[in-house]
């Protein structure tokens, strides 16, 4: 077999077998096909497309290119969730108590986050004492007694994705829906859970920016799951604007207590309680999804809920004091509310700005190496539908530097204030199961 002959074959419109999408992952993983052949036949990709069946052959071949993790020393159905990427999304942290509530087993390898996106394994650590590195006994022991552990990604995963990801950047053919859903979902098979919730974002804090390249990009990664044997359902979610109130690693972790509390944000309440509710449903312990989100809506009235959340800090070695007493995270030294030059109201949000503000605040990476300040981050004092008055607060920063002028240019510049009040917004717009 020759890699030309594949690119050819690609290039010219025609359907590639198995064989062929492993000879060129397995072969580029081992570094015997160079780059360049590579990035050709991944721009073949980007503009003749792939069948279902190419796509599950794809995301096979990345799986296999490297470690997979063996969770059937855990009992029942392991669920684990996904989040194509948002700002202010910490689905993940009110998600997992939730589930392991209903004896479903939450497995969960989470990542850390680059650019605009936080990452769930930073917002952690925010916690004094969390340990997101747990030996796999450890990990197994956790979910088997109590149903929810968190590990941060290591090993050899995927590594034919890391390095196409990385070629891809520099090639412009990361937005190809073959290519992205591939690439999740080789990620989450290789973490070995039995059934998968994904939440794709849609909008200005989103990879898709449209409804319906959302709606493909879901539909592609249901029908990877269907073909690799993992039920999967995506809920497909607005990112128009950051969702609650808190954008950074400590404040975050404070909103996600909230929302177990019962005082959350409406549009994080309605986007967790509708992903456990799936992840619960998928992982049996529900027949329908209503009666999964009226328990869990009963066990936050009830306190369960926190409880919970306090025992998972507790099993991952950190300090749960800091779930009845948040304000024992990490604060800022300074806190810098941005006013409004504008009356009317806030009619829409480039969430993906508010992001970027609150990495150059210190709550993000910019380039691996970057060390987080798990206390810098941005409070939305307004968001979309409120009415905002000249000199309103419209956000304000946490932040340990002084230099905040252009952290604050670029907020500020995320808010579009109109004189018409926007129509409602919708938080969950479909389900593709
Ligand atoms: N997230 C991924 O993991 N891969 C992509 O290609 C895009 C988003």
């Amino acid at each position: 077999m020759r890699i030309v002959d594949i690119i050819n074959k690609k290039k010219l419109g025609e359907r590639l077998t198995k064989e062929e999408i492993e000879f060129f992952i397995f072969g580029y993983t081992k570094g015997e096909i160079p780059d360049y052949q590579a990035s050709a036949l991944l721009m073949a990709i980007y503009f003749k497309g792939m069948d279902t069946e190419e796509i599950a052959d794809l995301t096979n071949a990345m799986v296999y290119s490297g470690d997979t993790v063996d969770l059937s020393a855990i009992e029942g159905i392991k669920v684990d969730k996904h989040s194509t990427g948002g700002v202010g999304d910490k689905i993940s942290l009110i998600v997992i108590p939730l589930v392991a509530s209903v004896g479903v087993p939450v497995a969960k390898m989470s990542g850390r986050g680059l650019g605009h996106t936080g990452g769930t394994i930073d917002k952690l650590e925010s916690i004094e004492g969390f340990k997101v590195e747990l030996s796999s006994e450890d990990f197994i022991k956790n979910v088997n007694t109590y149903k929810m552990a968190i590990v941060g990604q290591s090993g050899n995963l995927t590594p034919a994705d890391k390095k196409l990801y990385a070629l891809r950047d520099v090639t412009s053919t990361v937005d190809s829906i073959p290519l992205i859903a591939s690439s999740i979902m080789s990620k989450k098979i290789a973490a070995g859970s039995d059934a998968i919730v994904l939440d794709v974002k849609v909008g200005s804090g989103a990879f898709m920016k449209s409804l319906e390249e959302a709606r493909e990009l879901a539909k592609t990664m249901v029908g990877i799951g269907k073909t690799l044997g993992r039920r999967t359902v995506a809920v497909i979610t607005n990112m128009d604007q950051p969702l609650g109130h808190e954008v950074g690693n400590a404040n975050e972790i404070r909103e996600a207590i909230e929302v177990l509390s019962g005082h959350g944000a409406e549009d994080e309440t309605e986007v967790a309680l509708t992903i456990a509710s799936y992840m619960a449903v998928l992982g049996g312990a529900f027949t329908d999804i209503a009666s999964a989100r009226k328990h869990f809506e009963t066990i936050i009235a009830s306190g369960e809920a926190i409880a919970l959340l306090k025992k998972f800090v507790e099993i991952q070695g950190g300090n749960s004091e800091v779930v009845s007493k948040p304000e024992l995270l990490p604060q800022a030294n300074f806190h810098i509310e941005v006013k409004s030059d504008l009356e009317g109201y806030v009619a829409g949000f480039d969430a993906e700005k508010v992001g970027l503000s609150a990495m150059m605040l210190g709550a993000g990476r910019s380039s691996k190496e970057d060390v987080i300040d798990f206390a810098a981050g941005i409070t939305l004092k307004k968001k979309m539908g409120d009415h905002v008055n000249l000199g309103d607060v419209l956000c304000v920063l946490h932040t340990n530097s002084e230099k905040t002028i252009e952290a604050e240019r670029i907020v500020r510049s995320a808010f579009v204030i109109s004189s018409h009040k926007p129509e409602p917004v919708k938080y969950i717009y479909e389900i593709v199961e």
